[in-house]
């Protein structure tokens, strides 16, 4: 397994400690059981006058679905994506329930589904892999969604455990390093003014 180092200023839970997105997954198929408690995580988070805007698309591999997602992406994607046992696609509703005023929370509310499924994920041993590397238009007209719904990532989910070999020459390094990297909580947050 990928040896990863996580230094934490705080100890924090270590499901979120050892979460990180491999490029590279082990072959071990992912169950549609599975995925369905995956997007089970994802439909108890919480979400802007509980209007739950995300919608999610998702296919195994070696099903029309799964190939018509990967279609989708972007080549940089394609070109690592593959070994990948499932892909899905996030999308969100952009209107309130009227459809006259903007959800202005809701691709915020995609990504607390996301960190629902993605803690989830790590506490089953499957890891996911985010990518706004997407063709958002044509996938919005291939799955049939209407106007006011805009896709925003796919994701790639497979097992921890792949072989950084399998990876194209260029992102085997990515894989391969050991000590990931955040900026400092005092870059981001402020007790008081914000700060540049
Ligand atoms: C919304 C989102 C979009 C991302 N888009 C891509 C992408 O298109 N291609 C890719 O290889 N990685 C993509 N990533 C992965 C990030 O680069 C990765 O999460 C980041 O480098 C931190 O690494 P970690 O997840 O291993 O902690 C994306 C992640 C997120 C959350």
């Amino acid at each position: 397994m990928q040896e990863k180092k996580t230094p934490t200023a705080y100890e924090i839970h270590p499901l979120i400690k050892e979460r990180w997105s491999p490029r590279a997954f082990a072959e071990t198929p992912i169950s549609e059981t599975e995925i369905k408690t995956l997007l089970e995580a994802g439909r108890w988070a919480p979400s802007s006058n509980n209007l739950q805007p995300w919608r999610i698309i998702w296919g195994l591999k070696g099903t029309d679905t799964y190939d018509r997602i990967f279609d989708c992406l972007v080549e940089f994607n394609q070109g690592w994506v593959e070994g990948a046992p499932a892909l899905m696609m996030g999308a969100f509703k952009k209107d309130m329930k009227d459809g006259e005023k903007e959800n202005f929370h809701a691709l915020h509310d995609l990504g607390l589904f996301m960190g629902n499924v993605s803690v989830q994920a790590t506490s089953m041993g499957i890891a996911i892999h985010q990518m706004a590397g997407i063709d958002f238009k044509n996938a919005r007209k291939e799955f049939g969604f209407p106007d006011n719904f805009q896709v925003a990532t796919g994701i790639a989910i497979g097992r921890y455990g792949g072989t950084a070999e399998t990876l194209p020459e260029d992102l085997q390094e990515q894989e391969t390093k050991v000590t990931r990297e955040r900026k400092e909580q005092a870059d981001f947050a402020f007790n008081g003014n914000f700060k540049k």
